[in-house]
């Protein structure tokens, strides 16, 4: 529970609801049909959440839209292990739906995905301890009233699931602060003489970027308390063009964009493009390719299109044509001024330009790195 500072009438605009706001109707339905035994606090059964996460048909016909796509046994071994007394390090290569998946985790899990702690390098002891309120503080000396508690600190005391983003940008030492919790599931209080024993419920979710390895590596005592899935990225073009399909049409209903109609050629085009340029391989196997030094990972795709959407609805037809992501492509595969570009324009002379159907895209490409 965040306190607000905003009007009901303002936060009910936000420009990106909560998990559990925006799918509210499919939590309520999948938790009035959800029979099978729940651990202690969970709002659902384990497997009412992987269901929340693969998506399904409930037996009243209430359709769940899938949020993460991918391997079924990923989900249920990120859902088992929040089950156990281990926490959870969702790890992966940029944009593999790690921060997707670990929001979507608490909201079904425990009903709220607010408990959130940023990892940055400059991220303090307070942030997963507790701090305290420092006029409260001075006038009245330690007590409870005077101690703010991190979200780490809250979700033990509710037997709730905590998220912290991004675990290897920590500093070791604040990193290790969660030794304790996480072993003795307890958090002193030595001010007061206290402690906040965690309660039958909570755990813990944190994501972990493979290109921060080496960054502020989990010590090996930190790491024996989790469980580590790897998210992958998309297995095939057609699972990674439904992933960016379904996420361009959520936020274009969230900023209002009309719908594109034939946008499916374009997404298809732009998911082609980066995973070849990814893969360093065209799709028929034929021809190999430098690969750029950006990730292209598929949130990079979701903005593309995005991006596309919006010219296409306030400057064009509404129709997303190649004009309109030629230049989000280009900025996303064109990450170092120098080597980049000698690798797209080797692609677009030698792929684009040959390739069936795809003149007009080539000639926006031509027109856009002008
Ligand atoms: N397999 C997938 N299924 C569903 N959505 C996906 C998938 N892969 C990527 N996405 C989408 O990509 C977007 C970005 O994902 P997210 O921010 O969670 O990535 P991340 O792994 O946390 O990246 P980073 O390492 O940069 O923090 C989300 O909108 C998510 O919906
Ligand atoms: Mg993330």
């Amino acid at each position: 529970m965040t306190v607000s500072v905003q009007t009901d009438a303002a936060a009910g605009e936000a420009l990106r609801p909560h998990a559990e706001h925006a799918f509210a109707d499919e939590l309520t339905a999948l938790a009035a049909t959800d029979d099978r035994p729940r651990p202690a606090r969970w709002k659902l059964s384990p497997w009412a959440v992987s269901t929340y996460l693969l998506g399904g048909t409930l037996p009243d016909g209430t359709l769940i839209t899938p949020k993460y796509v991918g391997p079924r046994r990923l989900v249920e071994a990120a859902v088992a292990t929040l089950a156990t007394d281990r926490a959870l390090l969702l790890l992966g290569v940029p944009g593999t739906a790690k921060t997707w998946v670990s929001e979507h985790l608490a909201a079904a899990v425990s009903g709220d995905s607010t408990l959130l702690v940023q990892g940055t390098a400059g991220t303090p002891e307070e942030a997963v301890r507790y701090g305290w309120n420092y006029a409260q503080l001075l006038a009245h000396g330690p007590s409870r009233e005077a101690l703010v508690p991190s979200p780490v600190m809250r979700a033990m005391a509710d037997g709730m699931t905590a998220r912290i983003e991004e675990l290897t940008r920590i500093p070791a030492d604040v990193q290790d602060a969660l030794i304790t919790i996480l072993s003795e599931k307890t958090l002193p209080v030595p001010e007061l003489g206290q402690e906040v024993q965690a309660v039958r419920g909570f755990n813990l979710v944190a994501t972990a970027n493979d290109r921060d390895r080496g960054v502020n590596e989990l010590s090996s005592a930190l790491r024996r308390r989790f469980n580590t899935v790897v998210l992958p990225l998309p297995a095939t073009p057609e699972a990674e063009v439904d992933i960016v399909s379904r996420r361009v049409a959520q936020t274009g209903r969230a900023l209002d964009l009309p719908p594109a109609p034939d946008g499916m050629a374009e997404i298809r085009r732009v998911v082609t493009v980066f995973r070849e340029l990814r893969d360093g391989i065209t799709t028929d196997g034929r021809t190999t390719l430098k690969s750029p030094s950006g990730t292209l990972s598929t949130a990079e795709a979701i903005s593309v299109v995005t991006g596309g959407l919006a010219l296409a609805a306030h400057f064009g037809d509404g129709v997303l044509r190649p004009g309109d992501v030629a230049a989000g492509i280009i900025g996303a595969v064109i990450r170092d001024p120098a080597a980049d570009r000698v690798v797209w324009q080797e692609y677009v002379e030698t792929v684009v330009r040959e390739r069936d159907g795809w003149k007009d895209f080539y000639r926006a490409c031509r027109e856009a790195a002008e």
